[in-house]
């Protein structure tokens, strides 16, 4: 049952939302357009709001089946509850990986950020709402995307050591920085942009602009 559901979990992280949805829906390949990135930003910024937010939603959904599909393993018994947080961590890498490296679109994916959004939302909720609230005042103040994604992926880990977020396995924060390396090395190319002032801005009301 376990390794059936890891490779559930990343067929599950693999579905290209935005390169599906452009090419089905608009003869599109996100890929070959704007960031060329396969993600909900990209989404947004070539084919406009609606495409955007519903590859967004189905991403961030990815991420939390997949993490949430752990339960399973409690409920037939298959691992000790007190390790739940273990595979629920490895199930959403495995949707996030999968994301990064989609099997059907030859490993060529996102950056990940949407489904690492679901992952958290599902393992610790009020700290998810968080880096989505820092996520958003990042986005609103400086209109860069990988900007806000960046800041909110490193907020979380940083949340988590505050006495108040404090989760019951600590493995929950050693996770967060890794997440957030992880975040930084598929932003790397923004993160080049961004230093030469060339990273594309969100145009807030009509979606992104080149
Ligand atoms: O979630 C991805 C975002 O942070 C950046 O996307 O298309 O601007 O490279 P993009």
């Amino acid at each position: 049952l376990i390794a059936a559901l890891f490779i559930i979990a990343y067929l599950i992280g693999s579905i290209s939302t935005a390169v599906w949805i452009g090419k089905a829906y608009y003869g599109v390949d996100i890929r070959q357009h704007g960031s060329g990135n396969s993600g909900a930003t990209n989404t947004f910024r070539v084919l406009g709001k609606k495409p955007g937010t519903i590859v967004m939603l189905i991403d961030i959904f990815k991420g939390w089946v997949a993490t949430s599909l752990a339960a399973l393993l409690v409920i037939f018994n298959a691992v000790p509850a007190d390790d739940l947080i273990f595979y629920q961590l490895a199930m959403g890498a495995l949707a996030v990986v999968g994301h990064i490296f989609p099997v059907y679109e030859r490993f060529k994916g996102g950056k990940g950020v949407a489904t690492l959004l679901g992952m958290m939302l599902a393992i610790h909720l009020e700290v998810a709402l968080m880096c989505m609230i820092i996520f958003v005042i990042v986005l609103f103040t400086s209109r860069y995307v990988s900007l806000g994604s960046m800041i909110a992926a490193l907020a979380f880990p940083i949340l988590l050591l505050l006495p108040r977020f404090h989760p019951d396995n600590p493995i929950l924060i050693i996770f967060g920085f890794v997440v957030f390396a992880v975040v930084v090395l598929t932003h790397r190319k923004n993160i080049n942009r961004l230093i030469n002032g060339e990273e594309s801005k969100a145009n807030i009301k009509l979606g992104l602009r080149k």
